[in-house]
């Protein structure tokens, strides 16, 4: 038996330990971290899996220093420039979650841009979770509904898990199957709270510069072996 896989999350943790360990800066750590992104999408396109959703920055994020944030905001202007080409020509479909009026309206025009240009492509659906906090986004689900509700749009009575689901950045994409987390932290950092009700975990050691797809594999075989139980008997 095998279990259903359609949707890894991955929680990118450790490019300032990584960047440490070499004695660099840590937005050196930061830059191999953004050519795993890469490599990894295209990684889990060849592996079969059709949604993956990788942290790459959350609200609480914003509280360090200036240069490491200025310095992440440059790579990703960087790679939106080039148009994440690779991920483009793999037939790669981009979305963005998270708190878009956080970031520069440059970034956030060119990240539309992209959503646009890659909607019809079929491989892989890939999220980047920027600017994102999982609290924050169902408090802004919450908001959605009450203002519904007040006005007649929607009522009480139809308020169920589907229709909460929906009101999410995540909307129209399955639940998380597995969440991996790199660097050896045991945490979700506000990361998909409602959506991992019953994901399986994976914690690594591996610092996210030095994951590659390898491990990626070894831990689609790992989980593979499990048994997802739901609850049932
Ligand atoms: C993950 O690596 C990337 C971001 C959170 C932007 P870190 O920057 O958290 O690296 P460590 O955890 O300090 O090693
Ligand atoms: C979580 O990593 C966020 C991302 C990977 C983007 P952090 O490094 O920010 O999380 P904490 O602070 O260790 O919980
Ligand atoms: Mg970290």
């Amino acid at each position: 038996m095998t279990n259903k896989l359609e949707h890894i999350a991955v929680i990118m943790d450790g490019n300032g330990r990584w960047a440490a360990k070499r004695g660099l800066p840590r937005n050196a750590g930061h830059k191999k971290g953004a050519e795993v992104v890469i490599e990894v999408a295209k990684a889990a396109k060849e592996l079969g899996v059709k949604f993956l959703t990788l942290y790459a920055f959350s609200t609480e994020n914003w509280k360090r220093s200036r240069e490491e944030v200025d310095g992440l905001m440059n790579l990703l202007r960087e790679y939106l420039a080039k148009d994440f080409k690779e991920l483009k020509e793999n037939d790669v479909r981009i979305r963005f979650i998270g708190e878009r009026q956080m970031l520069a309206d440059d970034i956030v025009a060119k990240m539309e841009e992209l959503e646009k240009s890659t909607a019809q492509n079929k491989s892989l659906g890939l999220q980047i979770a920027l600017s994102y906090g999982s609290r924050q986004e169902i408090l802004h689900a919450v908001k959605q509904i009450a203002a519904e509700v007040k006005s007649g749009d929607i009522s009480l009575k139809d308020i169920d898990e589907q229709t909460f689901s929906a009101m999410l950045y995540t909307a129209g994409v399955p639940d998380p199957d597995l969440v991996i987390r790199t660097s050896g932290e045991q945490r979700i950092s506000n990361y998909l709270l409602w959506q991992i009700a019953y994901a399986e975990f994976f914690f690594t050691k591996t610092l996210w510069p030095d994951f590659n797809k390898n491990e990626l594999r070894e831990i689609i075989e790992n989980y593979q072996t499990r048994e997802r139980r739901y609850g049932k008997a």
